[in-house]
């Protein structure tokens, strides 16, 4: 087995396990992908503050979202089509978070259905939903997400079209992907892959085909969502998800403070600050640096996470410090998934804990509830002679 010791291992390992057309599809953002690279590249702009002697002995990271223990503040992010990435992906995936005391959140666009992962996991996951123009299709998805028992639906804003990614129409994207000669040829050199594909009948979208009206066949991913996906929906459409769904209602894909306000309005117990992990709007700025505002704007009213962009438990860290209360975390697990299967999501839950665990006792802090601005060191905090330009 090769030593993990961070999350760019697990990607390395995934783009050579990974058929292309599902790597790609994991790892491209939308366009010239500016705001892709800008979600991790923004992190890194922000430093953190060494302090010394600090007893560091007896560190918590559990805490609760939406009332939910969480064994540390970070869920698994509903990610497309994860079955691809390895044979039942979701459902390891969901046994990954169960083990480690986190939440999971199923796709709508999972290859496992619903029902697939409440059969093959216990702790209840989270349901992320899409809103289609079949309304009646919509709320039966709903309807299905209660019956399994899960414990809190996340209704995603942001991708009532698709941001183009270039590679995967260049990929021919869909589930199964297209058989062209190029994709034949990619998939028969992954040969765990195949095999791991070979021994399961989860292979199209679960959620989807047979439930929706006429879906027999998916196409290709951006032909399908550009037909099925409700491009009117607005916030008066809010009111009827949230009773028919009558739980914990998370609103996801929130980049803007004015948004906040009226997602609060609606009844959202929290809120997910994102961009979709730059696959949406290439141009917006990045899901840490909109953070503040949003947090400034309704951070007293719901609980505020923040999803795009993170890759290890130092920039968790900074986005707690920031006042975001959660995080969820999409990429690693994919990778981590397309390295290993289970094992490979393991790895990336205990890679990024004890980078959070470790780099709390550095900065001089044993309670993750407890960081703060103060934490934090900005370009503009930089000493003098250096300052801004400087770092
Ligand atoms: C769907 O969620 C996607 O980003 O492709």
């Amino acid at each position: 087995m090769p030593v993990i010791t961070n999350i760019e291992d697990l990607r390395v390992l995934a783009e050579k396990r990974v058929p292309r057309v599902f790597y790609d599809y994991a790892d491209s953002g939308s366009w010239t992908e500016q705001t892709y690279r800008a979600n991790t590249s923004d992190f890194e702009k922000i430093r953190l503050r060494q302090r010394v002697a600090v007893n560091m002995e007896g560190r918590n990271l559990s805490t609760t979202m939406v009332g939910q223990d969480a064994s540390m503040p970070m869920a698994l992010a509903p990610v497309g089509l994860l079955g691809m990435q390895h044979a039942d992906g979701e459902i390891l995936a969901a046994k990954a978070a169960e083990k480690a005391g986190i939440p999971f959140c199923l796709s709508t666009m999972s290859i496992c259905s619903i029902e697939d992962v409440a059969l093959n996991t216990k702790a209840p996951f989270w349901f992320q939903l899409y809103v289609m123009r079949d309304r009646e299709f919509a709320a039966n998805l709903i309807d299905r997400a209660k019956a399994a028992g899960c414990s809190a639906l996340v209704l995603t804003l942001d991708l009532q079209m698709i941001g183009q990614r270039h590679k995967d129409i260049k990929n021919g994207l869909g589930a199964p992907p297209k058989l062209t000669v190029k994709n034949i040829v990619n998939i028969g050199t992954k040969w765990r892959w195949w095999t791991g594909m070979a021994g399961t009948h989860r292979r199209t979208f679960r959620n989807i085909v047979g439930h929706a009206k006429g879906v027999t066949d998916m196409g290709t991913l951006h032909d399908w969502t550009a037909a099925q996906f409700d491009q009117s929906l607005t916030w008066d459409d809010i009111g009827w998800i949230r009773e028919r769904w009558g739980g914990k209602f998370i609103i996801k894909g929130i980049l803007d403070a004015e948004d906040a306000e009226k997602a609060v309005q609606h009844g959202a117990d929290a809120i997910i600050v994102s961009n979709h992990g730059g696959r949406q709007l290439d141009g917006a700025l990045s899901s840490i640096v909109m953070l503040p505002s949003i947090v400034k704007a309704v951070g007293d009213k719901t609980e505020v996470w923040l999803d795009s962009g993170i890759r290890s438990g130092q920039d968790i860290l900074k986005a707690l410090a920031l006042g975001a209360k959660g995080t969820m975390v999409g990429r690693a697990m994919a990778y981590g998934l397309g390295a290993m299967g289970q094992e490979g999501v393991d790895a990336a839950i205990e890679v990024i804990r004890k980078e959070l665990d470790t780099t709390l006792g550095l900065v001089g802090r044993t309670d993750i509830l407890d960081l703060n601005r103060e934490n934090l060191i900005f370009p503009q905090d930089v000493p003098e002679p250096f300052g801004p330009a400087g770092i």
